[in-house]
């Protein structure tokens, strides 16, 4: 009998071994891995410096409660928001944990509970969470939703008009990741930042996905005009280690006091190894750079297969890419799997490559052959 609630699906393979960019599954099959965990591992799979951080903090202490000071809190907060207007970090488990309490902070800082988040956006599965994101299919069923988020559509200039003085927050992807990897243009987000200025609104934007050099900068706002009050963190942060955050601009740090938000995991020392070893590696400007010459090696090879038939642009910012189709890639995904390539899809119609940020020329080169190959004969056939 099958135990576990069909939350997933059907899952047709299991990794036994990984390291690096590849990975191995129970039956021996090596892959080149371009899902990384959904964006997670970006320093590959088992960084020794990770690994190492990790194997010695295991010697020291796990895990205590915030109860106790854990320095490597301080330390990782203050590596995250260095040369960035951000001043204070909150640590929590998890993307949806790290919006959930941005959402908190939102409500108890203005005394508003008008949010405006977009179409297509996606933060997470809690309750607020479902009402903030821009999908009728993850809604289905749990009805009614938390009130008071107003979707607009992204990108739209005109729609921006719905940000006025009864709004808390807009709230915002910079790449939408699970809605289909769309870019937010820098024009628009020009607007939206004068708008909430005009309107004394706040900025959320949820980095949970663009964060942690994802897109070829640390946090993928510092591409765009936006000046954010709340920037939420996760899945990157701790190369596979659960770890999120939520950072705050000046004027926060009075909205929570003692007892009013909490986490009895949050920012546990093991956590803090994790992420303080994954930003040594990824804040460093050559990883940066890293990311941006693979990213448009990456970007170069996938471009050669839009025809303008199958598949009509490459869309994402680094090494968050989109090769968007004009029918459902749910069929090129197994077939890429079964070449030796894991790729997940972004929506019905685009398939998205989220490799390690360290990869290698040869691993991109790899890959584009491997992709090459199986859309070549799906075209012939
Ligand atoms: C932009 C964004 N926000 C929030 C989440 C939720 O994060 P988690 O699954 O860690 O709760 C995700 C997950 O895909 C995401 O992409």
């Amino acid at each position: 009998m099958y135990s576990l609630l069909p939350t997933y699906g059907q899952r047709h393979i299991e990794i036994e071994q990984a390291s690096g960019s590849y990975v191995t599954d129970t039956a021996g099959k090596r892959y080149l891995d371009f899902v990384m965990g959904i964006a997670v591992c970006g320093t590959g799979h088992r960084h020794p410096h990770v690994s190492q951080t990790l194997e010695a903090q295991l010697q020291k202490v796990w895990h205590t409660s915030n109860l106790y000071n854990i320095s490597g809190q301080a330390r990782v907060a203050e590596t995250l928001m260095s040369g960035t207007h951000l001043t204070h970090a909150f640590f929590c488990n998890s993307g949806t944990e790290a919006n959930e309490g941005a959402f908190k902070l939102i409500r108890k800082w203005t005394n508003k509970t008008k949010i405006v988040t977009f179409t297509k956006s996606f933060h997470g599965r809690s309750f607020a969470m479902l009402g903030a994101t821009g999908q009728d299919k993850v809604k289905a069923g749990f009805g009614p939703m938390v009130s008071d988020f107003v979707h607009a559509p992204f990108n739209d200039m005109d729609a921006l008009d719905i940000i006025d003085d009864e709004t808390a927050a807009v709230w915002l992807e910079i790449v939408q990741g699970e809605g289909g990897v769309v870019v937010a243009d820098s024009a628009w987000l020009e607007a939206l930042q004068a708008k909430a200025t005009e309107h004394g609104v706040k900025i959320v934007v949820d980095e949970v996905q663009t964060g942690i050099a994802r897109t070829g900068t640390r946090f993928a706002f510092e591409q765009t005009p936006l000046k954010p009050d709340v920037v939420t963190l996760a899945k990157g942060l701790g190369s596979g280690f659960p770890v999120g955050a939520i950072l705050t601009a000046a004027g926060a740090e009075h909205v929570f006091t003692a007892g009013s938000h909490g986490s009895t995991f949050g920012g546990n020392p093991l956590a803090m190894a994790a992420a303080e070893a994954t930003l040594d590696i990824l804040f460093e400007a050559d990883a940066l750079a890293h990311v941006n010459a693979m990213g448009a090696r990456l970007r170069a090879g996938l471009e050669q297969f839009v025809d303008g038939e199958t598949f009509t642009e490459v869309r994402g910012l680094g090494l968050m890419l989109g090769l968007v189709a004009t029918q459902s890639v749910a069929a090129w995904i197994e077939q890429l799997r079964d070449a030796g390539l894991l790729v997940v899809a972004a929506g019905p119609d685009v398939i998205r490559f989220l490799p390690s940020l360290l990869l290698t020329e040869a691993e991109v080169d790899e890959a584009l052959a491997i992709i090459g190959h199986v859309i070549t004969k799906e075209m012939v056939s």
